[in-house]
């Protein structure tokens, strides 16, 4: 059968992106990265694409002309050239317009490094601490116009230990979003995902356990 094609964006490290590069390139997995894209020249990621083998493209936001419009266009533009099924948000850290958002709305996720709705937007790691919250997490949703809205297809929980600061609890989330990431896109592959009406996503078909029967919320490190 044929794989499920992804384009990915990045701005940076590429941690996730390197989950995705490693559980693509298992014989079953079914998805292949495409495309990647970053909005940053320099991002690490991009060098983590080009090792693999894999097409890696950047254009500068920065000094665009036209705006946010016209660059979206662009990154569309490049994103359906690479024959692109689903767009893969991995810690693009650009907001995307609404036109770009509508024309990949249903093929667009993104994962966020805490439990949402709670902690949106930047500092998701310094929020969570401030708050005083006990667990935090990830969670991959799909991209609606309203940033880090949408529905809500998996999450992963750890828990926020005394003396975490921002950094430790995002090593450990990390940990969780490099297992969560690749699966939910291998779900997405399988056709087992599904939006209802009331925006309440369901996976379907549980012949092998769901990532959250075996998620590690559960109270480990
Ligand atoms: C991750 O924590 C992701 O959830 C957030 O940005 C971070 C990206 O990390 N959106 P990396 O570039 O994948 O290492």
């Amino acid at each position: 059968m044929a794989k499920l094609k992804l384009a990915v964006l990045i701005s940076g490290g590429g941690s996730n992106l390197q989950a995705i590069i490693d559980a693509c390139a298992k014989r079953d997995y079914p998805a292949e990265i495409g495309l990647v894209f970053s909005n940053q020249t320099d991002a690490k990621g991009l060098d983590r694409a080009r090792k693999a083998g894999i097409r890696a493209e950047a254009i500068a936001h920065k000094g665009y002309p036209g705006g946010r419009e016209s660059y979206d266009a662009a990154v569309s533009a490049l994103i359906e050239q690479s024959g692109a099924d689903l767009v893969v948000l991995a810690g693009y850290f650009r907001l995307v317009g609404e036109s770009f958002v509508t024309r990949w709305q249903g093929r667009l996720i993104n994962i966020h490094p805490s439990l949402l709705p709670s902690f949106k937007g930047l500092h998701a790691h310094e929020q969570t601490i401030t708050a005083g919250v006990k667990f935090s997490g990830c969670t991959v949703h799909y991209v609606v116009p309203e940033m880090d809205a949408g529905p809500i297809i998996a999450q992963a929980v750890v828990p926020v230990l005394p003396g975490d600061d921002a950094p430790a609890l995002a090593h450990r989330v990390l940990k969780q979003e490099h297992r969560l990431y690749p699966e939910v896109i291998r779900w997405i592959a399988e056709g087992r995902v599904h939006v209802g009406e009331n925006g309440i996503v369901t996976i379907r078909d549980s012949r092998r356990p769901d990532f959250a029967e075996t998620s590690p919320i559960i109270a480990s490190r």
